[in-house]
This record gives C-alpha cells, sequence and structure tokens, in this order.
C-alpha cells in the first residue's frame, strides 16, 4: 500500500511507520511525506531516509479552502492508497475530508470518544482518569469523531504530570499506528 503521511512537527510518528517498513513488519511504502511547516524537524528524518518530502506553507494561502486544494493537487501526484496525518495541526475542510473518505487516517492522544480536540493529557488528568491512551480513527467532517481502528491504553499514575503522561501515551502511539495500518493495509489484501 501505498502512504502519504503529513506531518507539523516533531514527526516521531511517521519515523515509527517508516521504521516499521524498513523491518518488513508493514507492508507499505511511504510515497511522499508532506509538512505544512517548513521548519518541521520530521522533515529532516524524512529526507535522511530517502523519503520524498514537501513542504506547504499554510501561511502562502489565503484561506483554508485554497490551501487543502493545493495539498490534495500535491499529495494526488502521488496516488496514495492512504493519507496518513501524523502531528498534522490543520483542521482539514469538509471537502477534503470527502477527497479522502476512507482513506483518510489520523492518530489522537486519548481514549476517543474521550477527549476530543488538543491538551488531552492534562484533561485526562484534571478529569481523574485512572486510563488513558491513544486512538487511531478514520478521519470524517467532524473533529475527531470517526470510526475508531484500535486504541492503546495507559494507566494514569498519581504522580503523573502532563509530560510524564503524554510520555507514556507517546510510546504506545509508536506501536499503535503501525499495528493500525497493518490491520487496515492487511484486510484490503485478502
Ligand atoms: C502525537 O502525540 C499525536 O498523537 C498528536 O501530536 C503528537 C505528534 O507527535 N496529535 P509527532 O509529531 O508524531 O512526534
Amino acid at each position: 500500500a501505498k502512504l502519504v503521511i503529513l506531518i507539523s512537527g516533531r514527526g516521531s510518528n511517521m519515523q515509527s511507520i517508516v521504521n516499521a517498513i524498513q523491518a518488513d513488519k508493514l507492508n507499505a511504502e511511504v510515497a511522499a511525506v508532506i509538512s505544512n511547516r517548513p521548519d518541521a524537524a520530521g522533515l529532516d528524518f524524512a529526507r535522511d531516509a530517502g523519503i520524498t518530502s514537501e513542504t506547504l506553507d499554510h501561511k502562502n494561502f489565503a484561506s483554508r479552502e485554497a490551501f487543502d486544494q493545493q495539498l490534495m493537487d500535491l499529495i494526488d501526484k502521488f496516488e496514495p492508497n492512504y493519507v496518513v496525518l501524523a502531528g498534522f495541526m490543520r483542521i482539514l475542510s469538509a471537502a477534503f475530508v470527502q477527497h479522502y473518505a476512507n482513506r483518510l487516517i489520523n492518530i489522537h492522544p486519548s481514549l476517543l470518544p474521550k477527549f476530543k480536540g488538543m491538551h488531552t493529557h492534562k484533561r485526562a488528568i484534571e478529569a481523574g482518569e485512572s486510563e488513558h491512551g491513544a486512538s487511531v480513527h478514520f478521519v470524517t467532517e467532524e473533529l475527531d469523531a470517526g470510526p475508531v481502528i484500535l486504541q492503546a491504553k495507559v494507566p494514569v499514575l498519581e504522580a503523573d504530570t502532563e509530560e510524564t503522561l503524554a510520555a507514556r501515551v507517546l510510546v504506545e502511539e509508536h506501536k499503535l499506528y503501525p499495528d493500525a495500518l497493518r490491520l487496515l493495509i492487511e484486510q484490503h489484501q485478502s
């Protein structure tokens, strides 16, 4: 399966997918990594791994719709089976989401449907949750509300801060995203 991965920053989830492919644990190829931020650290990793890397800076566009249209044109050149959002910090328009219906995937750092949106770790601690985690899900027009493909859970500990909890969840994210993609890809092969 061909993947295009969208990032905005560190790109550690993108790296975990690339690593899984290189270790023959995921039957896929990354056709391109695209960032909306020119300074995203993940772009360096992708370039070093020999992966086609592109930047499309949203600041150069007058509207969300104009940016999304250009992004679609760029993505479609690579003819991906799946468009994988990995720390991509932009809300996507309805036209974009519809264009990639059933092949647009995201990872969200909470046990959806709990804690949609931002600051999930802080909110989980404040809500007194004993369990927290991450979800890989299909993207639909409603933010963080599409069908869940796979989740990973971690305990919330008494001494947790936002940072320690985020780090515990991130370790699981790095296993979860390749696992979820494998599930999708294997289903479509048989
Ligand atoms: C991850 O925790 C992801 O779930 C969230 O933003 C973070 C991105 O990290 N949406 P990275 O860029 O993949 O390292």
